[in-house]
């Protein structure tokens, strides 16, 4: 899956020379500025306090190298039409704010042109601040050179898809909408409270009944937000009710970087819900080579009562990189695999379940307790793939690229040889309709479309489903010209035959399409299943998409 780009954070910062060069010509502009309108003030303040205090602090310091200050920001002053520009369209890529160097991204911000005036004003002439207030009119005018010329414009690209079909016999409906990018739901067992675990840390409740989301845990209360850029991705919760939830982090402070990996476990209980995550297992690997560093993401118990964990590739296809502060020796021993780990233990050890797993989001059991994972290929073009896990199997990454015919070269002329005697095992032949196809000549699903969550339908589902797993797409606009572009993007049934071993082989129909973006599937009993869409629309290259999604809900008819 491409998360490189979705889960792109800040590629961390260095201390820039010219900070002292932007504060003094602040002050120099700063001098003569009359003080702004008190109201005007006071609406920005308001505004500033809901929208923008989340990520550049009450105080607008920031969090560097994550989210860039706006106290002392030429951005405010001499750039100001970048600060309209930024607030209108959203801002991507490297930038440097009073001397530091940012490359993040912050979402378009859905305001009209009096209150952009407003909380620009207020951000101008705070904390010390002093510029020139801000008007409708300049702000109407910067807007209108920017990707969505007018707010309406801006309003219409940020909504939310229609609702697909739901298939026969099905509901489909909104649960809530999400309050940041979310990446994971899990449900306590026992409990069957519903959670949500934030990209950037935080942990939500989700209220079905009331359709809304309750702050449980916030990512500043366990994580060290200004370590480096942070990225959580797997959460789950265990008979006892106590929440796990992982957390990647990218550590600069010495070279070759490194991305640090926390798993984390609630050790109390406060109004029936876990609290306190305090680290539980900590370890750390080179950093990716290049923008592949995929991390570690799904958390779940398996039969077996274990714990198992996708550690996701720090390559694309075992590639050496060239980033002198990086490691570039493709992968590591813990790197695109799956881990088992004792959750009895106290200082648990890391034991490699299988590997030559690229980056497997989801997995899951069936009711006979046979592991499936759904993962990633590489960025090319080779197929996404779906592995039956069996102990100590090779899966092929990054030597062989799911059933792929090896053409040495081509197009990864990176690929390194497989050690000798090193056996692979074949992925699951996708029979189609849906998902790609046999027609294709690939196993299991279209290249890029980027398989997600994923769930095993037992007893309690429907016929149609009941005994196949459900797996999201994310789907991608990455694709290069030849190769499909825009798949994914929905729910798929994949019915496993068994029968066919060793080269298994699945029934692939479509559920559900299109999704924005879905990237997780929770069941949540009596056949209902939650579905996480990551963000509003799917087409990125006319629209806001950088909004966080929303919860669905697909439930049979009683
Ligand atoms: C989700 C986090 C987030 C929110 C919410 C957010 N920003 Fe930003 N902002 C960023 C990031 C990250 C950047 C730098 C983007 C990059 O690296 O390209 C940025 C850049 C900026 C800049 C230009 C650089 C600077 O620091 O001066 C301004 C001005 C700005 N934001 C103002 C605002 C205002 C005003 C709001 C509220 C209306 C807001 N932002 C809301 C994350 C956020």
């Amino acid at each position: 899956m491409e998360m490189r780009v979705d889960f792109k954070l800040a590629d961390m910062i260095r201390v820039g020379s010219s900070r002292l060069a932007g504060l003094m010509c602040l002050a120099v502009l700063g001098v003569a500025q009359a003080a702004p309108p008190a109201d005007q003030m006071a609406r920005g303040e308001k505004i500033f306090t809901e929208k923008c205090a989340l990520c550049h602090q009450p105080n607008g310091a920031g969090v560097p190298p994550v989210y860039p200050p706006l106290v002392h920001s030429e951005w405010l002053g001499t750039k100001r039409d970048g600060a309209v520009k930024a607030l209108s369209e959203g801002l991507s890529g490297p930038v440097d704010v009073a001397g530091l160097h940012f490359d993040n991204l912050m979402p378009a911000q859905i305001l009209d042109d009096q209150q952009v005036a407003d909380v620009l004003t207020y951000a101008g002439n705070s904390w010390g601040n002093e510029n020139a207030a801000f008007t409708a009119d300049e702000v109407r005018a910067g807007r209108s050179k920017s990707r969505f010329p007018t707010y309406e414009k801006l309003v219409e690209s940020a909504e939310y898809r229609p609702l697909p079909a739901a298939p026969s016999g099905f509901t489909v409906r909104e649960v809530a909408k999400s309050p940041e990018f979310l990446t994971r739901l899990a449900m306590d067992p026992v409990r069957k409270t519903i959670y949500a675990l934030a990209q950037l840390g935080s942990v939500y409740v989700l209220d079905m009944s009331a359709g809304g989301f309750v702050q449980m845990i916030k990512a500043s209360d366990y994580l060290e937000m200004d370590k480096g850029d942070l990225a959580t991705m797997g959460m789950t919760v265990d008979a006892q009710g106590r929440l796990w939830v992982v957390s990647n982090q990218k550590r600069t402070e010495s070279v070759p970087h490194q991305n640090e990996v926390v798993i984390w476990r609630s050790s109390e209980t406060v109004d029936g819900h876990p609290a306190k995550l305090q680290p539980w297992l900590r370890t750390r690997y080179p950093y990716g080579v290049g923008p592949y560093n995929h991390g570690v993401s799904h958390l779940a118990f398996g039969p077996d009562g274990m714990l198992y964990v996708n550690s996701g590739s720090r390559t694309d296809g075992g590639e050496p990189g060239n980033d002198p502060e990086r490691s570039t020796g493709g992968e590591v021993d813990i790197t695109a695999c799956l881990w088992r780990l004792d959750p009895r233990a106290e200082q648990p050890k890391i034991e490699v379940y299988a590997r030559g797993i690229r980056n497997a989001y989801g997995f899951a059991w069936d009711d006979a307790g046979d592991l499936f994972t759904f993962s990633n290929g590489p960025d090319y073009s080779a197929p996404e793939e779906m592995d039956f896990i069996q102990q100590g199997r090779h899966y092929g990454f990054p030597y062989q690229f799911a059933d792929w015919p090896v053409k040495p070269g081509f197009p990864y002329a990176h690929t390194p040889p497989p050690p000798p005697g090193l056996e692979f095992t074949p992925p699951v032949v996708n029979l189609g309709p849906a998902g790609g196809g046999s027609a294709a000549g690939l196993s299991t699903f279209d290249a890029h479309s980027s398989p997600g969550g994923s769930i095993w339908c037992g007893g309690d589902f429907p016929p149609v489903l009941r005994g196949s797993f459900l797996v999201t797409r994310f789907g991608n606009l990455l694709g290069p010209p030849a190769a499909p572009d825009d798949v994914g993007f929905d729910l798929l049934s994949v019915r496993v035959d068994k029968g066919a071993a060793p080269h298994l082989t699945a029934k692939v129909t479509t559920v559900l399409a299109p999704l924005a973006r879905p990237l997780d599937v929770l069941s949540i009993g009596r056949g209902r299943v939650l579905i996480l869409e990551y963000t509003r629309p799917i087409d990125f290259k006319s629209k806001t998409g950088w909004l966080p999604g929303r919860v669905l809900e697909l439930a049979p008819i009683q």
